[in-house]
């Protein structure tokens, strides 16, 4: 039981790292599309959104791979508790979420790669706009897991 607790614990801290990431890259669009006129500052952002955007994917990444083992450990590991065994369809709901909130990631990364290459980037309002969806759609996520309502 042990181990399951430390790889929830690596789970949400990773999911945490992840989702900062995730919340901050708009920002840095809205500077861009503020101050980008200016070649030295937006190097500077584009340089640092691309460091968030790939780190955020690592954090990313690994937080999936503890979700799987808390997921599908019991399976393999003899002994390992699972929450999932008795109906996963809290689950199901959550990674599509997840998967909304990856979607709108890729698509700020995108806009980034553009921003890079001095190409148009959303209105300030929409990006603005853009940002607060992840923070309702985390709220839905995290409620979802704790109150695993089907
Ligand atoms: C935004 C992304 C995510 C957030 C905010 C999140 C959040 C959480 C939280 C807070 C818990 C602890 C729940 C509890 O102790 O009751 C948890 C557990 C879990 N998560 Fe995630 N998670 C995310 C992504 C994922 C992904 C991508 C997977 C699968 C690959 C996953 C699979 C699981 C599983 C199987 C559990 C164990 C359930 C339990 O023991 O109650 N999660 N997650």
């Amino acid at each position: 039981m042990q181990a399951y607790v430390w790889i929830k614990s690596a789970h949400i801290v990773l999911v945490m790292a992840w989702v900062a990431a995730v919340f901050y890259l708009p920002r840095i669009l809205i500077n861009i599309a503020e101050d980008g006129g200016n070649a030295a500052v937006r190097d500077r952002l584009v340089l640092m959104g691309r460091r968030l955007y790939r780190f955020g994917h690592v954090m990313f990444g690994l937080a999936v791979v503890a979700g799987l083992v808390l997921w599908l450990g019991y399976r393999v590991l003899p002994g390992f508790p699972t929450k999932v065994g008795a109906g996963p369809g809290w689950l199901h709901a959550k990674l599509l979420l997840v998967a909304v909130m990856l979607a709108l990631d890729v698509v700020d990364g995108r806009q980034l790669r553009s921003a890079a290459r001095g190409g148009p980037l959303p209105s300030t309002r929409m990006l603005r706009l853009r940002n607060e969806l992840p923070v309702l759609i985390l709220l839905v996520i995290v409620w979802l897991v704790l109150a695993k309502p089907f």
